[in-house]
């Protein structure tokens, strides 16, 4: 696996991968610290794509003020040992530099609207942030397909957007999330969770699941749905009383592409929770059958 530290360069492996007829580049975006549901995605893109570069870069624009960007797990050499072992060619790994030559950032990508709704009415900026890195991504690679989990489901929406409408010629592929054996979803925030803390996680795949099975009894009123996840949270509060805080940030059943509220649970929507357990937020959702 080659590693690359410039956008030259990666254009330069890019068209030359490319220049075979039917070879196909995918690209997998990470901020790093990756895992199985990196892994998997890496997987995914081997299995659509002749080429595969992973990208590596944690992006100063989309964290806010007192977030975590200075102390979100960095592991590098890991990092580049899952990478080549999923079959990536490529580990792209920039500097802020390279990525933002003119300090981060004089041009931003702005998705109106959508940029503010779930985690980016939590998160001002953040997919502001999370556009312009990856238009930043795209226009480097020139990928054919560019490869995204399911976890982050309202920047899958954000993303999609973005690339319809600037007309990028990349296919957004979302994969499914990947979750450990007791369901908590994956995620690299995972590792700040204290034992204590992960037991409360498991709040978050708990109402995720309470409300499928609704789903699949034929509930599909979204107020029944919100009460039910609603309810798993507050039985969680009750169940350990103290310790760790459990706060909801967003319970919401949403369309998919637009973020916008729906009342009815159609096939495609998307339910997704936000919650903060201690300090650490984390995200899961599931898309209604
Ligand atoms: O999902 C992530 O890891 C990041 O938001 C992404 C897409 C790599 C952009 O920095």
């Amino acid at each position: 696996m080659q590693i690359i530290r410039t956008v030259d360069d990666l254009r330069r492996w890019s068209r030359a991968s490319r220049s075979t007829p039917g070879n196909m580049v995918g690209l997998v975006p990470t901020m790093g610290a990756l895992h199985a549901g990196h892994a998997s995605l890496i997987r995914a893109a081997r299995d659509a794509c002749t080429h595969v570069a992973v990208s590596l870069f944690v992006n100063p624009t989309q964290f806010g003020p007192g977030e975590d960007y200075s102390r979100y797990p960095r592991s590098f050499d890991a990092d580049c040992a899952l990478a080549e072992r999923e079959g990536a060619d490529v580990l792209f790994a920039p500097s802020v530099d390279e990525l933002y030559p003119n300090g981060p950032a004089s041009t931003f990508v702005d998705i109106a609207g959508l940029g503010d709704r779930l985690d980016g009415a939590s998160r001002p900026g953040h997919f502001r942030g999370v556009a312009t890195v990856v238009a930043k991504l795209l226009i480097a690679a020139e990928p054919d397909r560019a490869f995204f989990g399911q976890k982050d489901a309202a920047q899958v929406a954000v993303v999609r957007r973005m690339v319809a409408d600037l007309g990028f010629a990349t296919e957004i592929v979302a994969c499914p999330i990947v979750r450990d054996a007791d369901g908590l979803a994956l995620s690299s925030r995972n590792a700040y969770l204290s034992p204590a803390e992960r037991a409360r996680a498991l709040t978050l795949s708990r109402a995720i699941r309470a409300v499928e099975s609704l789903v699949a009894q034929g509930e599909c009123r979204g107020q029944m749905l919100i009460a039910s996840a609603d309810g798993v949270f507050s039985d969680a509060c009750s169940a350990f009383g103290s310790g760790p805080e459990i706060r909801i940030d967003y319970i919401a059943l949403v369309d998919w592409a637009t973020l916008l509220p729906v009342e009815t649970a159609a096939p495609g929507a998307l339910f997704a929770v936000a919650a903060y357990i201690g300090a650490t937020r984390l995200i899961d959702n599931t898309i209604l059958k």
